[in-house]
């Protein structure tokens, strides 16, 4: 059975004092997470010491990074590696989030090199992908989607494929509070399937969990996870709301 995981993504949000308070109103509720259910917290890196201490002893919730760079180490200064998130125990780490890709131009090239970093360290990328307003507009969304996934996935081999999570998130949908239709979210999650199937073959495209991601809250989660190919999400603005988390992570099929 796919993991369904439910992540939440702060983005550059919250005060240490904050994201603590976030995390104590959060674990007031006690989650029944079954064996592949996940809750998983992108955290500023800053945050990941203090996070990973709340979560210990917790089933199945992982901290998470939000970016890492694609080298080991060296002079890059400001920046983090995949093999330090893995030396402070993170095994999830956010990779080609639309942000990343937009205010800093990281392309389909630099993701690939990235996805390797973190397999290297035996983690798991959460790769983002997703199409633009205007791309959707003219119907060239699973184009558009599809030479994402080629040109950053495309080149590892079957085993290193099932390791990787898709969040498919039209940028569009985030933090609008436009969020994508449950039809519209199955089709073009459906296709993604299709595309690592006639790639790897459908017993491994099976096995791919695929978040959608953009304006998820308490009142769409429900539907949206319930779509047959939506294994669950990555949560911007409702993931910084403890209410709002919690029935995201209870949402979870
Ligand atoms: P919102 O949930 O705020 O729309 O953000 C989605 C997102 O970018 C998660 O990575």
């Amino acid at each position: 059975m796919r993991k369904q995981i439910a992540a939440a993504n702060w983005k550059m949000n919250l005060s240490q004092s904050e994201a603590d308070s976030l995390l104590n109103e959060l674990f007031q509720t006690a989650f029944h997470l079954a064996a592949h259910q996940e809750a998983i917290f992108a955290v500023p890196s800053i945050y990941i010491h203090q996070t990973k201490a709340k979560l210990a002893g917790k089933q199945n919730m992982y901290v998470a990074a939000q970016n890492c760079h694609q080298k080991n180490n060296g002079a890059f200064t400001g920046e983090i590696a995949a093999p330090m998130f893995a030396s402070v125990g993170v095994k999830h780490i956010v990779l080609g989030h639309s942000e990343r890709r937009e205010y800093f131009t990281e392309s389909d090239a630099l993701l690939a090199e990235k996805v390797n970093a973190v397999l290297a360290i035996d983690s798991t990328p959460i790769f983002c992908c997703g199409e633009p307003l205007d791309i959707r507009e003219a119907g060239n969304q699973n184009i558009f989607v599809e030479a994402q996934l080629k040109n950053s996935l495309f080149h590892l081999s079957a085993e290193q494929i099932v390791k990787v999570v898709i969040a498919y998130e039209p940028i569009w949908a985030i933090g609008t509070g436009k969020t994508a239709t449950s039809e519209q979210a199955q089709e073009i999650h459906a296709y993604i399937r299709s595309v690592f199937a006639s790639k790897y073959g459908q017993s491994i495209a099976d096995q791919i969990s695929i978040l959608y991601g953009g304006s998820v809250k308490a009142a769409n989660a429900k539907e949206l996870f319930s779509q047959p190919d939506v294994d669950g999400g990555l949560v911007g603005g409702a993931s910084l709301i403890a209410s709002e988390f919690t029935a995201i992570i209870n949402a979870l099929q």
